[in-house]
């Protein structure tokens, strides 16, 4: 089994670049669908989660290929409007496919996709979303068919700023004719960018970022080549894994804007940064204070997607902390692990109380899920001895050869089979 052997306790120093966003270049990947012509996605991300987008969109009758470090999509082959089952489920965000093929094509059928292991996950409101835009939905056999045979501009208005579904609904609105509203919209950096992408294509769409955006349908989009923004959570990861070891780093390309919940978070700890546009500087003290408290909300609320790397430092940080994940039901599958490696953490339903001790120790531990994965990697590098993680495919989803980005600030960390 393939795993990453860290020997902990040695603190990281030193610079390093983050790549482009995973949770930008998927939607985009899937935007490009809606274009007459090949686009091109500038330094895509050589992550598992884009090469299973990649395959989907090829099953869809998409041409795509890898060029030197961009990613190539032809979607003039376009022809399938049934989302490939089995990859579907590898990748639970591909339902905002939905939303460009009844945009492209407009007709849709997805298989409803099953719950993962941080919740459910329902797309109640994505379907909501696109009924707004008159998109008829039927369910025959588990499968559920969209007819977008008669879709015109409408108004959305989310119950819960769900990204996916904002996201969804921008696709479908982009070559719909009239005029689209979505009020309650998600906030997420990766909205904006995603518009920014759209209309780099000749789409027409303001607000991205806000809660209210506005998609003026157009008739056709013409090819482009894209650069999706930093990924603000590998970023944040990066930033964490030296706050852990009592180390510095800087992070080069990281957008600080994109980034504030996470940078008060690690001040609050006794991290000094300095942060700009391109650039974080961060040094550690010898000793993380715990963070009290922490609520993952909606962006610009702090990202759950940080929150399994932020109980990893909590676990060695002097005093108590407290974690209220809000944003999925189900995302501390990850504490296990860190009991194991000798944590102190009590949870209750979407509470975890975090007592920090002076030092964790090495141990076998499993990844559930990306982050958590991610989260245990940190851990590893702060504790006393060896620590194995498996499942090491559930981190390469969302980072870049992680070890080799580690080991380059001073980690002791191989990838080998064991
Ligand atoms: C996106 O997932 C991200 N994925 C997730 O990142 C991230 O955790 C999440 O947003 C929140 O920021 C991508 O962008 C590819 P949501 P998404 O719809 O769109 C509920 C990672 O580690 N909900 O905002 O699925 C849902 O159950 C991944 O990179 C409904 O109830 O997130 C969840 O509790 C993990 N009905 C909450 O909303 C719906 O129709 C947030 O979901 C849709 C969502």
């Amino acid at each position: 089994m393939r795993i990453l052997r860290i020997d902990g306790g040695h603190r990281l120093a030193g610079e390093t670049r983050v790549g482009c966003a995973k949770n930008a270049t998927l939607p985009i990947l899937a935007a490009a669908l809606l274009a007459d012509d090949p686009v091109t996605i500038l330094k895509a991300p050589d992550i598992a989660d884009v090469e299973i987008m990649r395959d989907i969109l090829k099953m869809l009758g998409c041409e795509t290929v890898r060029l030197g470090d961009g990613v190539m999509v032809d979607p003039t082959g376009l022809k399938d409007s049934a989302l490939p089952d089995q990859l579907a489920k590898k990748l639970r965000s591909s339902v905002f496919l939905l939303g460009p093929m009844l945009g492209k094509l407009r007709r849709a059928t997805v298989t409803y996709p099953g719950g993962c292991d941080i919740g459910l996950r329902p797309i109640d409101l994505h379907l909501k979303g696109l009924e707004s835009l008159g998109v008829r939905i039927s369910e025959e056999g588990g499968l559920i068919v969209c007819d977008g045979s008669a879709m015109h501009g409408g108004v959305v208005h989310f119950d819960y700023p769900s990204v996916g579904a904002t996201e969804n609904v921008m696709m479908a609105a982009v070559l719909t004719p009239g005029r689209t509203v979505i009020h309650n919209a998600a906030r997420e950096p990766e909205i904006l960018d995603l518009q920014r992408f759209i209309n780099e294509m000749g789409g027409n769409v303001s607000g991205g970022g806000l809660q209210t955006i506005v998609i003026d349908g157009v008739k056709r989009l013409r090819g482009a080549a894209y650069r999706p923004m930093p990924d603000r959570i590998v970023a944040g990861t990066l930033l964490a894994a030296a706050a852990i070891t009592g180390g510095e780093i800087t992070v080069l390309d990281a957008m600080a804007s994109d980034m504030m919940a996470i940078i008060s978070k690690l001040r609050e700890m006794g991290c000094r940064i300095q942060e700009s546009d391109g650039r974080i500087d961060l040094i550690a003290p010898r000793r993380l204070r715990a963070f009290k408290h922490l609520e993952t909300q909606p962006y610009p609320g702090f990202p759950t997607d940080m929150q399994a790397q932020m109980l990893a430092l909590a676990t060695v940080a002097e005093g108590s902390s407290v974690i209220l994940e809000k944003v999925f039901e189900n995302r501390f599958t990850h504490v296990p692990d860190f009991t194991r490696m000798g944590a102190d953490i009590l949870v209750n339903d979407r509470v975890a109380v975090i007592r920090g001790v002076s030092r964790l120790h090495g141990a076998r531990v499993t990844s559930r899920d990306l982050r958590g994965g991610a989260a245990l990697v940190l851990a590893g590098l702060a504790a006393q001895g060896i620590t194995d993680v498996e499942q090491v495919a559930l981190i390469d989803r969302g980072y870049e050869r992680l070890e080799e980005q580690l080991s380059g600030l001073g980690a002791r960390i191989t990838r080998l089979e064991a």
